[in-house]
């Protein structure tokens, strides 16, 4: 965890293509909309939160992980009022052998983003993989959003992500990783395939407890949105995905930190890192 004063948020799935940086970019906006001062950190080398929000800044998290820039120095400012990005490139593919020998090397980016102030949510993005960058985007949060597809083996992914932070809550049991959302993405409302998945979803005794119903549509005014790099309630404030990111966020904005929830449990988090 960064600092207890801050809402730490990892947008997290082993799964590919099941709208992790979709959800990272609307959560982070719709805060930042919603007055909240957000960072956005994309710990995903392919760079997708950039290319979606067109922030391409010569210093990025892989300059920031090696200790060859400031925090400051990565920070784009201002991609949006109340909303600032620290972007990836595929050149953050090699970190993984770069910081091979690297001493907790798993907690590096919370170590890095200490001394961040004034952000009310940091927002991570991350990989399709349960790599040292997704470790690190998990350290850094105390909660994550797991986004799933509709279909099978999306489902299969979900169950996976939801073992492997698991395996991080043992590794490191004083971190206090909690699971937010499980959010389903894509659902094509109204369909046998849509009430299958949900009905899958609800069985899981983790994920159905998690599972955020409706979740978000089907809409493909989402990926004409990332072609114009502009959020969903810049290109189409009236689709359908519009409504549904509003109400996402309205959930995540109403729900207490963790931290308020257990005050006495703030020192101990602090600790941990
Ligand atoms: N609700 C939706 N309806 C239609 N298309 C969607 C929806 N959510 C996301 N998409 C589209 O699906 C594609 C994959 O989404 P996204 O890039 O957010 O997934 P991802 O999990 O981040 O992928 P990766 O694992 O590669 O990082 C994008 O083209 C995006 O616009
Ligand atoms: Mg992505």
């Amino acid at each position: 965890m960064i600092s207890p004063a801050m809402r730490t948020i990892a947008v997290v799935n082993m799964k590919g293509g099941v709208g992790k940086t979709t959800t990272a970019v609307h959560v982070a906006a719709g805060l930042a909309a919603r007055g909240r001062r957000v960072l956005l950190v994309d710990a995903d080398p392919q760079g997708n939160v950039g290319h979606a929000l067109r922030v391409h800044p010569e210093r990025t998290l892989k300059d920031l992980m090696l200790g060859e820039a400031t925090v400051e120095a990565v920070t784009v400012r201002g991609v949006r009022p109340g909303l600032d990005v620290i972007a990836s490139t595929p050149a953050a593919f090699s970190l993984e052998v770069q910081l091979a020998g690297a001493v907790q090397r798993e907690t590096l980016l919370a170590r890095r983003l200490r001394t961040l102030e004034g952000y009310d949510d940091v927002v991570v993005d991350s990989s399709p993989a349960m790599n040292l960058l997704t470790y690190n985007a998990l350290l850094c949060a105390g909660e994550a959003i797991v986004p799933v597809g509709m279909d099978w083996l999306a489902i299969v992914g979900a169950r996976q992500t939801l073992d492997g932070l698991r395996e991080i809550r043992d590794l490191w049991p004083d971190h206090g990783l909690q699971v937010t959302a499980v959010l389903p993405t894509a659902v094509h409302t109204g369909t046998n395939a849509a009430r299958a998945a949900f009905e899958a979803i609800e069985r899981d005794p983790e994920m159905g407890g998690r599972l955020w119903r409706p979740g978000i549509r089907q809409c493909i005014d989402l990926r004409y949105a990332t072609a114009a790099h502009q959020t969903i309630w810049e290109y189409a404030p009236g689709s359908r995905a519009a409504e549904d990111y509003a109400a996402f966020v309205e959930h995540l904005a109403g729900r207490p930190r963790e931290q308020e929830v257990a005050d006495g449990e703030v020192q101990k988090e602090q600790a941990v890192l």
